[in-house]
């Protein structure tokens, strides 16, 4: 690999918004790459300025629509890499495909490890994520990667909903470890319930291990889509006698019969969330974003100055 000159942040088309957040906080303005796409639906790239021996960093969450954000994330790796650029970080704020990670029925795929291969097949270096699905998929990749938490973003607003009489809860057995954290940070108690996943659009929750009457509970979750397990969790926390309900989640990416089912769950008083991919409504204000990009900016930026990333793990008080 040759060695890098400069700096370089280039967004894809997923969400311009939060590259621009990015650029600005590294103080350079966003490369110039053109992104379309020919009338039959294929994606073209051309990076509109030299990026020979730059050290760059394409933006892309792989969210909704996924198959489009990442196939437009592939071009431009391939494209940087025959421009030569000296160094390739693939920047995904959030990581699509990350729930099929193993094979958990006969005759299916691990869609996360295809992705992982593609990434570096057409060129990454290096991959820059934040909250997978599950630690595990870190091995599906054999180049370096900095997986950051958006934890460290969120805990001072959470330190306020909850105060001191706090129970962070797992949604389900998955996210027991995530919570636990988040309960560590919290300095609250612990709950988790057990979750049947009935098909993709339905979930049962049944169970509840923990003492939750009269506390203030945060629901908290890598992502939320049909909003299934999260409002499921909140109705059995408010039979149980919760005196609060919130929830939060590193990745909010709603559906519309998601968005249908928070607003028909007022339980959930409010859904704490980032920008790590785009928003597209705060269902009333009951939706508070908090911005990622300072924390994907200072990754970058040490990085970029070959210094320490996990000093972003932990939490300014
Ligand atoms: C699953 O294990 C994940 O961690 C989330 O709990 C799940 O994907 C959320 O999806 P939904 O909002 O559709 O229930």
């Amino acid at each position: 690999m040759e060695e890098a000159e400069h700096i370089c942040v280039y967004s894809g088309s997923a969400h311009p918004e939060l590259s621009l957040q990015i650029a600005n906080y590294l103080g350079i303005g966003l490369g110039k790459v053109h992104l379309t796409h020919f009338p039959d639906g294929e994606y073209f790239v051309q990076f509109e300025e030299n990026v020979r021996r730059a050290d760059a960093f394409l933006i892309q969450p792989t969210c909704k629509p996924p198959n489009d954000n990442l196939m437009e994330l592939l071009i431009m790796i391939d494209a940087a890499r025959r421009a030569s650029a000296a160094r390739i970080t693939a920047v995904l704020p959030y990581f699509g495909y990350a729930r099929q990670d193993r094979k958990d029925k006969p005759r299916v795929p691990i869609t996360a490890k295809l992705v992982a291969n593609l990434i570096t097949e057409a060129g990454a270096d290096r991959i820059i994520t934040m909250d997978l699905h599950s630690q595990q998929i870190q091995g599906f990749f054999d180049i370096p990667m900095d997986h950051l938490y958006a934890r460290p973003v969120l805990i001072p607003h959470l330190k306020k909903l909850v105060g001191s009489d706090g129970v962070v809860v797992a949604p389900d057995s998955g996210s027991a470890k995530m919570a636990m954290s988040y309960g560590d940070l919290l300095e609250a108690g612990f709950a988790v319930v057990t979750k049947r996943r009935i098909n993709a659009t339905t979930v049962a929750s049944s169970h509840l291990v923990g003492e939750v009457k009269d506390k203030i509970c945060v629901i908290t979750d890598d992502l939320t889509s049909t909003a299934g397990t999260l409002c499921a969790a909140a109705k059995i926390l408010k039979a149980n006698g919760a005196a609060k309900i919130y929830a939060a989640v590193s990745h909010c990416m709603l559906s519309e019969s998601g968005k249908e089912k928070l607003l028909a769950t007022p339980e959930i008083e409010q859904l704490v969330t980032t920008d790590a991919v785009p928003i597209v409504d705060d269902l009333g204000g009951r939706i508070k974003v908090i911005s990622v990009a300072p924390l994907l900016g200072e990754a970058i930026r040490r990085i970029h100055e070959g210094k320490s990333v996990s000093s972003l793990f932990y939490i300014k008080h």
